[in-house]
């Protein structure tokens, strides 16, 4: 196993960052597209029944109406739907052995993603950018200035996240998988960021409210704002959220 500076991890990740200066000049690799959707027109079918119309907020109908969430009620969510939001990322659910086992799964339940707030409008909060301390199920502030705007900025410009009351930040420490996984743990730590992500989307859902993924923002950007590498640890994945207008 390489070190991790001279990983196909970090060559892929350098290799593809978002950065002002490059990311309309840049080459893409000219690829050509495919058909949305895959068919065996000569093969047997089994139709299936479609059931998932349920009651008013439970999960299927959650799952029914899960979309992405651009814009927002002036209104706030309370620190008590924080908590649940950030709960169903990557609240702890039960203890085996050394393992800390959390709402969403994780390859070797290594859990290398990491959770951060950029907090602009929860009741009775001040706004700021907070790490989620999972052990302690507590926020760890690290800025108290509003951080809407800068993070707006570093993703792409696009001006949702601004008024979202708040975005969730996902880092991957890349060590915690890559030690026992080598190169083929970076798939591990996208696939754990996605269902974590899902979980985020389907429990705003459930508090009336949205969340949207965000992938893109330039990665060097947001790494200085939360105050990490980029390097052992970077950012990987957002997601705006707030209540429905
Ligand atoms: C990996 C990923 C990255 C995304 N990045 C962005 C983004 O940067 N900006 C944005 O507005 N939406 C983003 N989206 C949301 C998609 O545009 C959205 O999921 C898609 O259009 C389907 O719509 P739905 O989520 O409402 O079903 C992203 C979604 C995924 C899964």
């Amino acid at each position: 196993m390489p070190e991790l500076k001279h990983s196909l991890a970090r060559l892929y990740l350098d290799e593809t960052k978002f950065n002002r200066e490059t990311i309309y000049s840049r080459q893409r690799p000219h690829i050509l597209p495919a058909e949305p959707f895959k068919r065996y027109p000569k093969a047997e079918k089994v139709l299936l029944p479609r059931k998932w119309d349920g009651e008013e907020n439970n999960f299927w109908s959650i799952l029914q109406q899960r979309r992405s969430l651009r814009k927002y009620s002036p209104k706030s969510w309370s620190i008590t739907d924080l908590a649940l939001l950030l709960w169903a990322c990557q609240g702890v659910t039960a203890q085996a052995g050394q393992f800390y086992l959390r709402t969403a799964p994780s390859a070797g339940a290594l859990y290398p993603i990491e959770t951060y707030v950029a907090v602009n409008r929860i009741r009775d909060t001040e706004p700021g950018i907070l790490h989620f301390d999972i052990k302690g199920f507590q926020l760890e502030r690290l800025t108290s200035k509003n951080p809407a705007q800068a993070v707006s900025d570093a993703a792409l410009g696009q001006d949702f996240l601004s008024r979202a009351q708040i975005v969730f930040i996902w880092s991957a420490v890349l060590r915690r998988n890559m030690a026992k996984y080598g190169h083929r743990g970076l798939r591990y730590i996208f696939l754990d960021a996605g269902h974590i992500c899902q979980n985020l989307c389907l429990a705003a859902q459930a508090l009336g409210g949205g969340a949207c993924p965000v992938a893109a923002f330039y990665d060097d950007e947001m790494n200085n704002l939360l105050g990490i590498d980029g390097k052992e640890e970077t950012v990987i994945y957002m997601a705006a959220a707030g209540l429905k207008p």
